[in-house]
């Protein structure tokens, strides 16, 4: 599959809002959402986080199809926060999430010149930790039910 990522864009809300409201995508990430997200909510919230200077937002596309989001936040000088979700649920286990992940994570090192990528992820996400292993993640700390896990650029 050719796997790119991209920029978030307004217009790609009408497709993520479907995902916020699958509970089995979003049931080990840090955000479980009380309510149904509506698209003016979406809306809002793309508008918003894509104007946000220390982010890097982007989607990704699998065969030019979007199927999910990556991001780095909380960008400084040295280090960043990395975040993925794959959405669309039938395009799991086909190397998106790896090959993402891998471009993100160029972009960190090689464009923004970062030290170090670090992420949080829930202690019984099996599938998260295996892929963020793979990828060369270590776990440098345990803050209640959540990992931290860090890649450096060595
Ligand atoms: C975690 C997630 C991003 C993985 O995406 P994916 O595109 O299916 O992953 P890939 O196909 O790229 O797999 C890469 C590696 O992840 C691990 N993995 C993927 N699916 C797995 C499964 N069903 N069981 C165990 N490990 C699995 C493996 O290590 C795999 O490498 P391998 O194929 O050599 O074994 C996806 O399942 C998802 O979006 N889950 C819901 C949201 C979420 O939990 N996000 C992370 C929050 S911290």
């Amino acid at each position: 599959m050719n796997v790119i990522i991209r920029p978030l864009q307004e217009t790609d809300a009408y497709t993520s809002v479907k995902w916020r409201n699958d509970k089995e995508v979003f049931k080990y990430t840090g955000n479980t959402y009380a309510n149904t997200i509506t698209i003016d909510s979406e809306l809002d919230w793309i508008n918003r986080v894509i104007k946000n200077k220390n982010e890097y937002r982007c989607a990704i596309e699998a065969d030019g199809v979007y199927v999910g989001n990556i991001y780095l936040t909380d960008i400084d000088d040295n280090s960043a926060q990395y975040h993925i979700f794959i959405g669309e649920k039938e395009f799991w286990g086909k190397g998106i999430a790896e090959q993402s992940s891998l471009l993100l994570l160029q972009y960190a090192f090689s464009d923004l010149k970062l030290n170090r990528v670090y992420l949080d992820v829930h202690y019984k996400n099996m599938v998260a930790i295996s892929l963020y292993k793979k990828l060369g993640f270590v776990e440098s700390e345990r803050v209640g039910d959540f990992i931290r896990m860090e890649i450096k650029n060595e």
